[in-house]
């Protein structure tokens, strides 16, 4: 269609959904955060029909739509967050846990998932102008994109980040830690067969290691027309 799509992608706590729902506040564009759809179907699998993790990386297309029904699935952004419900339930809240960041990054390298969730992504740019952030959002979903960003930040930065974002769960753990997880996060992206973790070479680079988000934001900005 007509609309305009701008594209995020980046490694794990580079930013991204930060800058996407920032940018999409003040562009007035529906933002879409894809890793959260790997979430909410990585959930769907493992909690509601308790398929175990060994199985989510060979699942196939039939035996992952025997448990998962798209249309028991909607996507909100509303009031500049993000949410999904599944049978009309508010699963969100679930989707941040350590248990679903394992079980999304094993979905994630199954391509049958990444056909399913695809699709979902493209019909949902269909209706507004949007932002999507995710790995592979201007390299696969979406190849004409208008604008590509590729935002990265140095590992020890984004380990930072994410032993933060934990804390605030209630969750602490030392800085050497958070930086393995990173890095093993960061090596299955990049290393995985179905649509690995790659920048677009039509894609422009923003290294956030010494920017606030309010820089990268204007940065990104400066390139809209
Ligand atoms: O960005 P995130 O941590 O919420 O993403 C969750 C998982 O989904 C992560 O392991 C990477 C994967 N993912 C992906 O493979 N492709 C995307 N476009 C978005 C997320």
């Amino acid at each position: 269609g007509s609309k305009m799509i701008i594209t995020i992608d980046g490694p794990v706590n580079s930013g991204k959904s930060t800058i996407a729902r920032m940018l999409a506040q003040k562009r007035g564009l529906f933002y879409i955060n894809s890793g959260l759809l790997f979430r909410a179907l990585a959930y769907v699998l493992t909690e509601i029909c308790k398929i175990p993790l060994e199985q989510l990386v060979t699942l196939t297309h039939d035996q992952i739509l025997k448990c998962f029904d798209l249309s028991r699935l909607e996507y909100m952004y509303q009031g500049n967050s993000e949410s999904v419900l599944y049978d009309r339930n508010n699963i969100s809240w679930h989707l941040k846990s350590q248990a679903i960041d394992h079980a999304a990054s094993l979905i994630a390298t199954n391509g049958d998932v990444r056909e399913i969730l695809l699709k979902l992504e493209r019909s949902l740019a269909q209706l507004h102008d949007v932002v999507i952030d995710g790995r592979d959002t201007g390299s696969v979903v979406f190849p004409h994109a208008d604008y590509k960003f590729f935002l990265t930040a140095a590992p020890e930065i984004r380990a930072k980040r994410w032993q933060r974002s934990q804390e605030k769960k209630g969750n602490r753990l030392p800085l050497d830690i958070a930086l393995k997880e990173v890095n093993r996060r960061d090596e299955r992206d990049k290393t995985r067969l179905v649509a690995p973790l790659i920048e677009p070479a039509d894609a422009i680079n923003i290294d956030s290691s010494d920017k606030s988000m309010d820089e990268v934001v204007k940065v990104i900005e400066g390139f809209l027309s």
